[in-house]
């Protein structure tokens, strides 16, 4: 939801911190703030609207001092104004801090503070923090912050530091995740690894109720009550090249084209001579897969609807029951799970909050939990029993692109491998349908060198309100995909419908103004329904964009315009279907002046509920 950046150093900070911010602008883009000791004393900078903007306004890079915090916000708690933008302080400026989370009994600690003759300057929860500390401050900053931990309910990922002790960066985590880098005479937290990779890619995970004090040449992590712990230094192995935009104009673009070689990695080393394997990265043993009745699948948003394409897989291909469920509803129900429910929750970011409530609740019950995650070491990943990572690399863009792809994969090749060991495909298909997989890198590409004629159709959208999106099947979650692509990042409202659903309702939208796209690959089950569906859309005055196989002439004399897609097995087509989509949108975006990488309102990781 916010970024958050904080450095003690041998050096000046102030350039680092503006990278590290800007790193991680999409978390959170509607103010931006940093603050710095100089001469024992606070300096401060902060203001509304986007990290450029404010930086023109007030030159961060002005800031001097060795130690400091810098936080972009995406607002819970008042407005994005100057004064609700981070970093917030204390009375006497003596104590900053930022914060990325939600204080759930601010009101109520805001209350006692303002009768102890504090004075508050915004309307967040965040600042309640800043003056608790205060309250606690004896003279030593971690006993205060400590102190004040115990009185906080709510999520936090928080940074803090004091003009009286220059030298020691206090952070502390409960729910919103937060790392600390560990430099060479220098020492970092940030909310992401993309934010201090350029510094250095060892980090240290820190778990709920864990405070972290930093000097330049020390980091000690401890609980809230003062007990040392000892943690593990982990190892990044993303370069911070992959981090960067590369040439293109937006990390959405740059992610849409880096997903054939995303696919690749994913599929390294787990389909080798005609076998799949995952075995050794699956912490259960056959028995206990084959003893599974069912699968609930929980996530939110893009990997919502990678939930409902692995659905149809699991269900087509292993003959397993599954229901996916949005991970805010399933957590608020009492769904029946016994030690034979598989939970499987798919989360790009590792740190959505719904999605790990859902994961913490259904272990409550008995499940078994797997996670497919692309951020190593996230909350999801790390209290999961089990997890198969997507190898996507790090996804800047607000709009899930090859973390939705890499995730369709996964689940193609988990439902392939549960298909061998539950003996519900013989080796034979389970090996024709592994060759298919292994070229989809390959058709993705050619599909991408389409994306001058992609381009040229998104152009209808330029002055239209509303679209609608048609699937069946598994292409019905690539229609509520593209829909979903569309509207967060061009702001055109779009829906996605079951096909043979648009005659109870929808139907009633269509008319010249409506730009419909039918997903229309060719497939055994529906193909020919989709087609009396485009002549319904046509019979009322719709304009039709269809996603269909290449090589199919019938169609071409139904759609207005036709984007062709390689021939491969039906459930596959569904990954490549997603491409064209994705670029759709991007260009409705940019041909509307928006900009895709960081849609209003939105933000890359939702660590709230
Ligand atoms: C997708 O383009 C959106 N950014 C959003 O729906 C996202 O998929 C959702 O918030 C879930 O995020 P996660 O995969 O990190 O859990």
């Amino acid at each position: 939801m916010c970024g958050i950046v904080g450095i003690v150093s041998d050096n000046n900070v102030a350039n680092k911190l503006l990278d590290g911010v800007k790193r991680l602008e999409y978390r959170g883009y509607d103010s931006v703030g940093m603050v710095c000791i100089n001469s024992n004393k606070l300096v401060i900078k902060k203001d509304a609207g986007k990290i450029e903007e404010v930086d023109k306004k007030v030159n961060f890079s002005e800031l001097k001092g060795n130690i400091g915090l810098a936080h972009c916000r995406w607002s819970t708690h008042g407005s994005p104004t100057k004064e609700n933008a981070h970093p917030h302080f204390d009375c006497k400026s003596k104590i900053s801090i930022v914060h990325n989370g939600i204080i759930e009994n601010f009101s109520e600690l805001k209350e006692m503070l303002i009768s102890k003759g504090h004075k508050f300057n915004s309307l967040t929860d965040t600042e309640v923090i800043a003056h608790l500390i205060e309250d606690n401050f004896k003279g030593d900053i971690e006993e205060a912050t400590s102190a004040a931990l115990k009185q906080i309910e709510g999520s936090y990922a928080l940074g803090v530091i004091c003009a009286d002790s220059p030298e020691i960066l206090i952070a502390a985590r409960n729910e919103s995740p937060l790392i600390v880098g560990i430099g060479k005479n220098e020492n970092f937290i940030a909310s992401d690894v993309a934010a201090i990779l350029k510094h250095t890619n060892k980090v240290i995970y820190l778990d709920n109720n864990e405070m972290a004090i930093l000097t330049k040449n020390n980091v000690q992590i401890k609980n809230i009550d003062g007990e040392i712990i000892k943690k593990n230094i982990n190892e990044i192995d993303w370069d911070s090249e992959l981090a960067e935009k590369a040439g293109y104009e937006h990390f959405m673009l740059k992610e849409i084209h880096e997903q054939p070689r995303a696919i690749t990695e994913t599929l390294n080393g787990r389909i080798e001579n005609g076998n799949i394997n995952l075995a050794n990265e699956l912490n259960f043993n056959e028995r206990e897969l084959k003893n599974i009745s069912r699968i609930i699948i929980v996530a939110c948003g893009t990997s919502w609807h990678a939930g409902l394409a692995g659905e149809f897989m699991l269900e087509e291909l292993a003959k397993l029951p599954v229901e996916v469920e949005y991970a805010s509803e399933f957590r608020y129900r009492n769904p029946i799970i016994n030690g034979n429910t598989l939970v499987i929750a798919i989360s790009q970011s590792g740190e959505t909050a719904d999605t790990l409530a859902a994961i913490r609740e259904a272990k409550k019950k008995g499940a078994k939990i797997l996670s497919i995650v692309n951020a190593k070491g996230s909350s999801i990943d790390r209290e999961s029993d089990s997890v198969l990572y997507t190898f996507a690399g790090p996804e800047i863009g607000v709009a899930s692109t090859k973390a939705f792809t890499t995730q369709l994969v996964v689940l193609y090749l988990f439902t392939l491998y549960m298909s061998s060991i539950r003996d519900s495909l013989n080796k034979e298909t389970i090996k024709d349908l592994m060759g298919k997989l292994r070229k989809l890198p390959l058709e993705m590409e050619s599909l991408l060198s389409k994306e001058k004629e992609i381009r040229k159709i998104a152009n209808i959208y330029k002055d239209k309100h509303n679209a609608l999106f048609l699937g069946r099947g598994i292409n019905f979650p690539i229609a509520l995909e593209g829909a979903l692509k569309l509207k967060e990042v061009s702001y055109i409202h779009a829906e996605g419908y079951p096909a043979a659903e648009m005659k109870h309702g929808p139907i009633a939208l269509i008319d010249k103004n409506m730009p419909v796209v039918v997903l229309a690959t060719k497939d055994i089950y529906t193909y020919k329904k989709v087609l009396g569906n485009i002549q319904e859309v046509k019979a009322r005055g719709g304009i039709i964009i269809a996603i269909a196989s290449d090589g199919d002439s019938e169609i071409k004399k139904l759609a207005d315009h036709v984007l062709y897609i390689p021939n491969t097995l039906y459930i596959l087509s569904s990954i490549l279907a997603v491409v064209p989509l994705q670029l759709l949108a991007y260009y409705a975006a940019t041909d509307r002046k928006l900009d895709p990488d960081k849609p209003r309102n939105l933000s890359k990781s939702v660590t709230v509920e």
